[in-house]
């Protein structure tokens, strides 16, 4: 099943808040339309809101109706800055938008035709690249997934947050396909129960064994030795190896550390923002207080009462013994190991 699809002139974006009981795709004809589904969770997880981002941007560039170069690229850039404030955590979504402006920027062409296309190319590129990065990055990790393992994974990091695979799931599926016996238990992972109705949806369309639980079940399982390994995906990941993901997953690697359970996460080498040094520096989304005092649209909590709602949070460098990227597996010091891999000579500059 696509998360998204280019169809007709317009981006088809399967409308992730309906399921497990429903598959529906939302037609965005404009940006705005593309803005909204990013902002409510329609078309969520960090590459698949890039590449989403990146068809939007194409989206808005066919709306313009300038022939001037430099208007454009300057309506352009509203329309990108527009696209990046819908979810400030995951870099991927910047990191899209910014690589379509480059693309812009950098091309010979004086027409402004050819340039709107080139901005769908581009979007195409980035969508069909996540596809061959999770493959590689499922190659990679899977050699850290020993048979028989039981992997206990945290929110959705499948193919439904991707272009196809995924990376935390896409690992799980790498592994299962190299012939190892694995089975996942799947966090729910309050408050929008990403790991319930999606990695669980996942997992059983593949018929990979799923246990669920609720979040606070994590902690029993790993003391009975019901977990074998942890692994997660990333939004965003610091050049020290700090690691913001889901809210909760913090509390998940806090866990494995003291059961000295390996905590992994997967991610493709555009959720590392070299430009952010440590975790502190990574914008934490903030949601509406509505996602905790109701529960499938019911008040489940007292009007009136004060809400903290982080969409994410940040895991230290020192409680992740590996982050699986498309270029290969990264150990501690980060600092180094995430430069090497990014063929970068120094942990500073530019991304
Ligand atoms: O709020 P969400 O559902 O977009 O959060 C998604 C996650 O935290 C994922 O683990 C992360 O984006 C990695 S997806 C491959």
């Amino acid at each position: 099943m696509d998360t998204m699809r280019w169809s007709g002139g317009c981006l088809e974006i399967l409308d992730q808040t309906l399921l497990p009981e429903r598959v529906e795709y939302i037609k965005c004809r404009d940006y705005q339309t593309v803005c909204q589904a990013i902002r409510r969770l329609s078309v969520r997880g960090a590459p698949a809101i890039g590449a989403a981002a990146a068809y939007g941007l194409a989206l808005g560039a066919f709306s313009l109706d300038t022939r001037d170069r430099r208007d454009f690229i300057s309506a352009l850039e509203k329309i990108a800055a527009d696209l990046a404030a819908t979810r400030p955590t995951a870099v991927n979504l910047q990191w899209a938008l910014d690589r379509l402006l480059a693309a812009v920027k950098n091309s010979a062409a004086g027409d402004v035709a050819e340039l709107k296309q080139k901005l769908l190319d581009e979007a195409h590129a980035i969508y069909r690249e996540d596809l061959e990065s999770n493959r590689r990055m499922g190659r990679f990790g899977q050699e850290l997934v020993p048979d028989g393992a039981v992997i206990l994974t945290h929110c959705n990091a499948g193919a439904l947050a991707t272009a196809g695979l995924g990376t935390a799931l896409g690992v799980i599926r790498a592994a299962r396909d190299a012939g190892k016996r694995v089975s996942v238990m799947a966090d729910e992972t309050r408050p929008l129960l990403q790991g319930a109705r999606l990695t669980a949806w996942e997992m059983l369309q593949e018929n990979i064994p799923v246990t669920l639980v609720a979040d606070n079940m994590a902690g029993y399982a790993m003391a009975l030795g019901k977990v074998d390994l942890v692994i997660v995906g990333a939004d965003r990941i610091a050049a020290n190896g700090d690691v913001a993901n889901k809210i909760g997953t913090y509390s998940v690697a806090v866990l494995a550390r003291e059961h000295g359970i390996p905590f992994y996460v997967a991610a493709p080498m555009s959720t590392v923002d070299f430009r952010v040094a440590t975790g502190k520096d990574i914008p934490i989304e903030m949601r509406d207080e509505r996602e905790i005092t109701h529960f499938a649209g019911k008040r489940v909590a007292p009007p009136g009462v004060g809400v903290w709602n982080p969409a994410f949070d940040v895991t230290p460098a020192r409680l992740v013994d590996a982050i699986i990227t498309d270029r290969g597996v990264a150990r501690p010091p980060y600092t180094e190991s995430l430069a090497a891999l990014a063929g970068r000579t120094g942990g500073s500059g530019g991304r």
